[in-house]
């Protein structure tokens, strides 16, 4: 099992330093941020297992980030560092509702002990919440396309096959191979996932196999790849379409071999993993056109599972609609909501681009708005027609309702990348290319905006 994951903030570099040794000697991964909106930034894209956060710090101090992060993740456990002079306000972060705070400089052991008690209770926390709501990671769904899925994964887990899941953005391809390995004998070991898409072209292979100390500028300790921290357990390969030509050979060679070497290192590694790998490129046409190898596409298609879309299983979508507004309800504490008959036959009605992804966001978005148990075609019929209407938002409406140039910029921006994203069937990497940025840039814009498939938040 990977080791907990833990977000350092602190705006003195030798207090992280520090730490972070002391949690690295005992196991556990680390992550730094030197002030507040990059520890958001990071919580948000790296989902850390616990916080340590500094409370005096420039700018955005302590009890902000404190506030933002339990708004956006109620769960996370935060950790209070606090220097001679701010105990009281230590003690106020505790009673909005950090886990505990310790005093700088930070001792070893009572950091080891508050950090593995805070973990301790949050995996407990998190079991009930689990045993309270039901399994969230289940596939949800009575219908023939559905029920087809759930037959195939239950027939090919126990297996070591490769499996290349493909479908449409949202269809649940993450949930599929999650499901795989819980069913499968290696359910025990890790399920480590890369996404191709969002690690920038230069450093996926240090993502992938890891790096030995000082092998190319910036690279610091030594660092285990996926390959081998996915060791007797899968590893999912998401968005595979996105990899370059010579991270594939390399692909390739450590799953026909099952060897690799890090990055700079000569000496050559094993690893027992099993491939789960996602798209929703054409990889056929990319073999023809030369940019996917077609040994790889072998190697990896042994099993194909396809994701139908929403639109194809619609049926499925009171059954949907009840599963993610209870999970909603009951994970925030909130009494039942229900959807109207009305309200379902409405929603059946629309195409669902985002497929279930953004189904389960509006159920969501109409549970925060709704004053009532109850969700009626009318509560909704407005934010159905809403969504085209923000997405043609022309510049004459921003020069009138924009002020400060920042904002300016990031609404046209938004605008633009929506619009390019559309125009090309959202498909990341063709879009890179049309307005010329890389990839990575784009998914960094994307993430930083809240864009996705279904719309934007
Ligand atoms: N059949 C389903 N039952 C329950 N939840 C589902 C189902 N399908 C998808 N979801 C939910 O929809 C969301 C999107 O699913 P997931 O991330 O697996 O999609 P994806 O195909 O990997 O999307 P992308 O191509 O954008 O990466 C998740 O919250 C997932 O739990
Ligand atoms: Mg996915």
């Amino acid at each position: 099992m990977s080791k907990a994951c833990i977000l350092i903030v602190d705006d003195e570099k030798s207090i992280r330093s520090s730490l972070k040794m002391i949690l690295e000697y005992d196991g556990y991964q680390v992550m730094e941020a030197p002030d507040g909106p990059s520890a958001i930034e990071t919580a948000r894209r790296k989902h850390p297992d616990l916080v340590l956060l500094d409370i005096k710090m420039r700018g955005m101090d302590g009890l902000q980030v404190l506030e933002s992060l339990h708004g956006s993740y109620p769960s996370l456990p935060v950790i209070i560092l606090s220097g001679h002079g701010s105990i009281s306000t230590a003690v106020q972060a505790t009673k909005l509702g950090a886990y505990d705070f310790l005093e700088k400089p930070p001792n070893r052991e009572r950091i080891l002990i508050t950090v593995k008690n805070a973990l301790q209770l949050e995996r407990l926390a998190a079991r009930q919440r689990t045993e309270a709501t039901g399994d969230p990671s289940e596939i949800i769904g009575n219908s023939k396309p559905v029920r087809e899925v759930l037959k195939l994964i239950a027939k090919i887990a126990p297996s070591n096959l490769s499996v290349l899941i493909r479908g449409e953005s949202g269809t649940g391809k993450e949930l599929a191979a999650r499901a795989i390995h819980r069913q499968s004998a290696r359910a025990s070991g890790p399920f480590v996932q890369v996404n191709c898409a969002a690690i920038p072209e230069d450093l996926i292979e240090n993502e992938l196999f890891g790096h030995e100390k000082g092998s190319y500028t910036g690279a610091g300790e030594r660092r285990m790849g996926k390959f081998e921290l996915a060791h007797q357990g899968t590893l999912f390969l998401d968005e595979i379409g996105d990899m370059t030509l010579k991270t594939q050979a390399k692909v390739l060679r450590a799953l026909q071999e099952g060897e690799f070497q890090r990055v700079g290192g000569s000496a050559v590694l094993y690893a027992d993993v099993r491939i789960i790998a996602a798209t929703n490129q054409d990889l056929e046409e990319m073999i023809g056109e030369g940019s996917f190898r077609e040994d790889l596409y072998f190697r990896i298609n042994v099993v194909p599972l396809r994701m139908p879309s929403l639109r194809e299983h619609i049926e499925d979508l009171p059954d949907l609609v009840s599963h993610f507004a209870d999970n909603f309800t009951r994970s925030n504490g909130m009494s039942p909501v229900t959807f109207t008959e009305d309200a379902l036959d409405l929603m059946k009605n629309q195409a669902w681009k985002g497929n279930v992804r953004d189904l389960k966001n509006f159920v969501e978005r109409h549970i925060i708005l709704s004053p009532g148990p109850e969700i009626t075609a009318s509560d909704i019929a407005a934010d159905l027609k809403n969504t085209l209407q923000v997405q043609s938002g022309d510049i004459r409406n921003m020069l009138a309702e924009t002020d400060s140039l920042q904002e300016f910029k990031e609404t046209a921006e938004k605008q633009f990348l929506i619009r390019k994203l559309e125009e090309n069937n959202w498909n990341i990497k063709v879009t890179a290319e049309a307005i010329g940025t890389p990839r990575s840039n784009l998914y960094k814009r994307m993430q930083y905006y809240g864009i996705s498939r279904d719309g934007t938040v």
